[in-house]
């Protein structure tokens, strides 16, 4: 059997080998046709105009004639088949003839929409998650890409940062976890792409998410120790799991934008970690560098392609100047060819050079996008993804209740959509009253508030998109109705209720790109909803929409129930009624802190100590490390949410107390469903080295597992741990495992695991 085994596994090696060398062969020959500028016209990447999905072209189109001059490697920003046949067709009558790759951001799924990443992260189901994935890839494909900008994996600690809500959160472990999980979904498993399979591009390479006080694009200031222990892990798993692109980010890392940063795109990705894709940079990144302070275009462009760049997005900058930089010795002929090779490969790997169409099908999209199938699958993904922070038993609703819908995000289509919904069908989102009306009948509606009490705030929020690229356009009116009439519009509404389900929150052009908040509370206007609807007396469950973590320190203090559902996609509001009505039990938990303060912030759960630690929960005391004003703990820890059910943990035991380096112990601990429903659990381990030689956080995350348990069920759970698990980056930078105590702890979330247990390493 073995010997069969290993026979298998030789023919599949050598079919790589031969798979590989037919690869090259075919690249060395037409590579050895083009010319200078036709390999510098592949490097470059340009946007189809906008985020637009009914486009024409025209010869006056700038695609078109850079197109017919071989400088466009590939466009993005479309998803019409017909509008990129017409393209394809003039690449390939054009200069050497090579199809254009076509990219577009597919976030959280493209037509059918799937709830935000970070609501996805907190489904702890990588498997879950590859499922959503794979429904992206298949709509993408048949619209006419084969190219996705995801998945997004940047850490992310501060939840001013709006992009907090296109990431799994702060831990890299599960980063790691969901980064595999969305580059299998997107290109299967092997490097032979399926008509349905599209290129993934891993996001943003490096750490765009430690922006410096959450302000977008700003500075990051990290040692490499600290980045390799808490940011890294993400980015190298997708590389492991054969990730084909990567897209630099627009931070600087050490004084050197990303963009043109050797260390994190050569030595890490590619050397260390054996990425053998293409780099493109994100948007203009590559122009930005100038006003980083660098250089002018044409030394901005040398220096990232030397550093590792393969392809520049909408800077012009390697189109228009790479060849000046060879004639002036900046650049080499072996720079060029490495970066162009490196797209011709993802081209040839995606079959395009057998089949330049293969993504082009006119008759894929009627029948694969926007299914009944796929909604079905949102839907089922959605209810995974909610996080109930508080439940006094208000939950789960009655259907025949009279039930008061109330707040400006009950019915608002694009806020359950969320921030990268692209999708034609945002409009056909269920929102949360339609979700609601589907199920249950006494139900009343009110708006209830604005958005925020500043007229000037609101427009900026819903219309500041639209002034950045039309500032002429004007723009609809706002604040029709004061705050005061709209409320009481609600409690009247509520007065005659037996329950208040009031939606709150954020909207989708909250959070996402450029959309940093410095107060992460709900927005004024709400609250005072809130605090109307509170003096009614009426049970009031909160569903929040949002895509960050908030302070919510008033409402856990008054609201009966607290159901954080971010924007959940398509089938947002069906998937929140299901978990409304107890027809599904809530099992997502946190992935993100959620402060007590934004004063706090930074606050992670994976935080080291200080040699004056201070208990999270204890009051002020001075001269250790902790606030005059505000504890130190979460309001809602990492790894927190609860369930309609309930689970209780046994103390963990191991399978031995020590370890040699090449050993295995198992730890274990039985979870039981004590309540009277079946519900999902998501049981983490974490450790913490007791003594090492650089210091280490109090607790890192090394292992989870969701399991479903009937009401009355008990199950081991156990975790198998290597040396592996308990290696991090030293001061030297070496990824070792020291000998010595780890404590060994499991539990429902990172602040209420069970009693540690010491492993002890020899
Ligand atoms: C964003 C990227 C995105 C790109 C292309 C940039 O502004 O940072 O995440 O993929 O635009 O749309």
């Amino acid at each position: 059997m073995k010997k069969i085994l290993l026979a298998a596994a030789a023919l599949i090696l050598l079919a790589g080998c031969t798979q590989k060398s037919e690869m090259d062969k075919y690249i060395d020959t037409l590579m050895g046709k083009m010319t200078l500028e036709q390999k510098i016209g592949q490097l470059n990447l340009h946007s189809a105009g906008g985020f637009i999905s009914a486009l024409k072209v025209t010869e006056e189109d700038a695609n078109v004639k850079l197109l017919r001059e071989g400088g466009l490697g590939g466009v993005y920003g479309g998803s019409n088949v017909e509008y990129h046949r017409q393209l394809q067709a003039i690449a390939l009558e054009s200069g050497a003839g090579i199809p254009l790759i076509f990219g577009l951001d597919v976030i959280h799924g493209h037509e059918t929409v799937f709830p935000i990443p970070l609501a996805l992260s907190t489904s702890w189901d990588p498997a879950l998650v590859e499922r959503a994935t794979r429904v992206a890839a298949k709509e993408a494909s048949a619209t006419g890409v084969n190219w996705v900008f995801s998945p997004m994996v940047d850490i992310a600690r501060d939840p001013r940062w709006g992009r907090i809500a296109e990431g799994a959160g702060e831990d890299p472990y599960l980063g790691g976890e969901m980064a595999k999980a969305y580059v299998h979904g997107y290109q299967g498993y092997d490097d032979n792409f399926d008509k349905d399979e599209v290129l993934a591009c891993v996001k943003h390479y490096a750490l765009y998410g430690a922006a410096e006080a959450g302000r977008d694009y700003n500075t990051v200031n990290l040692s490499r120790q600290e980045i390799l222990n808490g940011y890294m892990r993400p980015y190298q798993q997708a590389a492991f799991a054969g990730a084909g692109s990567y897209m630099s980010s627009f931070n600087e890392f050490e004084g050197i934008p990303a963009t043109m940063n050797t260390y994190l795109m050569d030595d890490l990705l590619r050397k260390a970690w054996g990425f053998k894709g293409f780099i493109v940079s994100d948007a203009t990144a590559v122009m930005e560098e100038i006003a980083h302070g660098i250089g002018d275009l044409q030394e901005v462009s040398a220096r990232s392609l030397k550093a590792g760049l393969d392809m520049d997005m909408n800077s012009d900058g390697f189109v228009g100047t790479l060849k000046k930089s060879l004639d002036e010795g900046k650049v080499s002929v072996k720079d060029i060819d490495r970066a162009c090779r490196r797209i011709l490969e993802a081209k040839y790997k995606l079959g395009l050079f057998e089949d330049p169409y293969r993504y082009l099908d006119p008759e894929r999209a009627d029948k694969e996008v926007y299914t009944a199938e796929n909604k079905a699958i949102a839907r089922e993904v959605a209810r995974d993804c909610q996080v109930l922070l508080k439940n006094d038993g208000v939950l789960p609703l009655r259907k025949d209740a009279r039930i008061a819908v109330v707040g400006p995000l009950a019915d608002n289509h694009s806020a359950m959509a969320g921030c990268w919904a692209m999708s034609k069908h945002t409009s056909e989102t269920v929102t949360i009253l339609e979700g609601i009306r589907d199920a249950a009948q006494k139900v009343t509606y009110a708006k209830g508030s604005n958005l925020f009490l500043d007229k000037a705030m609101e427009e900026t929020v819903l219309y500041g998109l639209m002034r950045t690229f039309r500032p002429d356009m004007p723009i609809p009116p706002v604040h029709t109705q004061s705050n005061a009439i709209l409320i009481a519009e609600a409690v009247a509404k509520a007065r005659q209720a037996d329950v208040v389900v009031a939606c709150v929150g954020e909207t989708e052009n909250m959070n996402g790109e450029g959309a940093s908040r410095s107060d992460i509370s709900i927005p004024d206007a709400q609250v005072e909803l809130l605090k109307a609807l509170k003096a009614t007396g009426k049970p009031i469950v909160l569903v929040l929409t949002t895509g960050r973590p908030l302070t919510l320190n008033w409402e856990d203090a008054n609201m009966d129930a607290i159901l954080c559902t971010w924007s959940e996609g398509s089938e947002a509001g069906h998937a929140i009624a299901d978990v409304l009505f107890g027809d599904a039990n809530p099992s997502g938990k946190l992935t993100t802190t959620f402060p007590v303060s934004v004063g706090q912030l930074p606050l992670y759960y994976n935080h080291k100590n200080t040699g004056r630690p201070h208990p999270d929960y204890a009051p002020y005391r001075k001269f250790t490390s902790c606030y005059m004003d505000v504890i130190n703990g979460p309001l809602y820890p990492f790894g927190y949410g609860l369930s309609y059910t309930t689970f209780d943990y046994s103390d963990v035991t191991l399978s031995a107390n020590e370890m040699t380096a090449g050993g295995k112990v198992t730890a274990s601990v039985t979870v039981t469903n004590t309540g009277s429903r079946d519900g999902k659990e998501t049981v983490q381990l974490y450790i913490h080295d007791v003594y090492s030689t650089s210091t280490r956080p109090v607790k890192e995350l090394r292992g989870f597992q969701k399991i479903e348990l009937k009401a009355g069920e008990s199950r081991k759970v156990d975790f198998e741990l290597t040396a592996e698990d308990l290696k991090y980056y030293d001061h030297e930078l070496q990824y070792v495992c020291e000998p010595g105590d780890y404590e060994i702890m499991i539990g429902p979330n990172s602040r209420d695991t069970k009693e540690p247990v010491i492993l002890t390493v020899k």
